[in-house]
């Protein structure tokens, strides 16, 4: 499928991503007000550009950490596992969580990362997602933040890949066979 050559045709700009992020740290700041132990934490590979983004938008004392999942199927989506590949360095037992991550699809690796997280004890466990495909949804989660929610599309770019290309885009596009 990667060999086959395609066009990526845009779907969210840059400005809008921009102006989205602006809005949604302004409610992450109301939320977060006067914590001084917020630990944001990105899920790797595909979060790494919204959490710059978003972190050097809020005005807030924070530490970034970082957490790689990667989800696996035995050819039923509904069964999907998800692994830690890399998780956190530090301890969130007591402290303020913010995860940040790029896309909810199926919903399985953000469930997971947060029943995981939870059990060690947070003071507060909090969502953001920059996309969310509802029409994907295989188990019952939605980030207590979404950026946009979008149709069931290829989307790459932003941090997003197709076959690990294509991250690098600022904007978020649309995957188009030709
Ligand atoms: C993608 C994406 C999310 C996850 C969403 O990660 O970054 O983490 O899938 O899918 P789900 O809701 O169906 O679990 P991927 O495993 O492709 O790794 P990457 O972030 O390194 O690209």
């Amino acid at each position: 499928m990667t060999d086959r050559p395609y066009v990526i045709d845009e779907m969210i700009s840059a400005k809008s991503i921009a102006a989205r992020i602006e809005a949604l740290s302004q409610e992450i700041h109301d939320e977060f007000d006067g914590t001084d132990k917020l630990v944001v934490v990105g899920l790797l590979r595909g979060s790494f550009v919204f959490i710059a983004d978003l972190v050097r938008e809020l005005d807030l004392p924070i530490e970034v950490d970082f957490l790689e999942a990667s989800s696996y199927g035995d050819g039923m989506e509904s069964s999907r596992e998800v692994r830690i590949l890399k998780d956190l360095r530090g301890a969130i037992e007591g402290r303020d969580v913010l995860v940040v991550e790029d896309i909810v699809d199926t919903g399985h690796t953000l469930h997971h990362v947060t029943n995981l997280l939870k059990s060690r004890e947070p003071a507060r466990l909090k969502t953001i997602a920059l996309l969310d495909k509802p029409t994907r949804r295989e188990v019952d989660m939605k980030a207590d933040w979404t950026g946009f929610e979008i149709p069931d599309e290829f989307v790459v770019g932003y941090g997003i890949d197709f076959a690990q290309r294509n991250r690098n885009l600022p904007f978020i596009g649309k995957v188009r066979f030709i």
